[in-house]
């Protein structure tokens, strides 16, 4: 495993991967890995003739400074990790390395950056797209691959694709869930444990919703998902949106829409928890 901390080494490397007609595949992360990332690395690698794994926390996306000082950071487990899965590639850039010079383009994500999470976090997806397009720019790979737990990121990263008329494939990988039912997120270290006991709750409300879908309108699904979390005094839902998965433009009535996700933020304490589920 070759661990390269500039973009032009690891240009080099890949220009002869790619040269060589080989397929590249990126899977980005900020760190703190765990079986969520590791899923997707092991897609990645059975997909592709050679495999990059970025590590990188991006300043940009954070609006929230103490959380991008809280954010966990384990480089040395997860070189551990990506080592024993046998990765070829790790890019771990310093911020002066990403950004030189301050990033000010700011991408028309339409609406798709205004919803949900967008309405929480301004600037938030603006900064992923940033460090996205940077991090496909030095890669250049065939394939890259995104969770489903952050359900917004993977709909605008597509979109970032047409934008910049990239030609590359965004692979979307499952979320990997805890046997209890919490989504795995970086973040879920820092839940107290009596907040860890409590987390698997918003799964189990997400599931109760979906199986209420037969019978109650949408309206009526988001007023029992309300009420639920008012009997969670620890747990303030921030929102529970039905929304459509190509444009996330929000659901008024079933019809005949098919692609369906039930999307959900929790704060928790001092952490922010986000989850879905999708109906196929
Ligand atoms: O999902 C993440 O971990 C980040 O948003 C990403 C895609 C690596 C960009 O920093």
């Amino acid at each position: 495993m070759i661990v390269y901390r500039t973009k032009n080494d690891l240009a080099l490397h890949l220009d002869a991967i790619r040269d060589s007609g080989k397929s590249i595949g990126l899977v980005p992360t900020m760190g703190a890995l765990h079986r969520g990332h590791t899923s997707l690395v092991e897609k990645a690698a059975g997909e592709n003739e050679a495999l990059v794994v970025s590590i990188f926390v991006n300043p940009t996306q954070f609006n929230d400074p103490v959380d991008l000082e809280k954010y966990p950071r384990t480089l040395d487990l997860d070189l551990e990790m990506l080592q024993s899965m046998n990765v070829d590639i790790v890019f771990v850039p310093s911020v002066k390395e990403m950004y030189p010079e301050e990033d000010n383009r700011t991408f028309d994500l339409g609406n798709l950056d205004k919803v949900l999470e967008g309405e929480q976090r301004t600037g938030h997806f603006n900064g992923v797209a940033q460090i996205v397009s940077k991090l496909f720019e030095a890669v250049k790979p065939t394939r890259a691959y995104f969770g489903q737990k952050d359900f917004q990121q993977l709909v605008i990263i597509r979109r970032l694709v047409k934008l910049l008329n990239l030609g590359l494939t965004i692979v979307a990988c499952p979320i990997i869930r805890e046997e209890d039912g919490l989504a795995m997120s970086s973040r879920n270290v820092r839940l107290s444990k009596e907040e860890r006991n409590l987390a698997p709750f918003i799964h189990i409300t997400l599931k109760l919703a979906r199986e209420k879908s037969g019978t109650l309108s949408p309206a009526e699904i988001k007023s029992w998902v309300t009420s639920q979390f008012e009997n969670q005094p620890l747990m303030n839902l921030e929102y529970f949106e039905i929304v459509e998965d190509k444009d996330l433009k929000p659901v008024a009535e079933w019809g005949d829409k098919v692609n369906i996700v039930f999307c959900i933020a929790v704060q928790f304490g001092e952490v922010r928890i986000i989850d879905n589920l999708i109906f196929d």
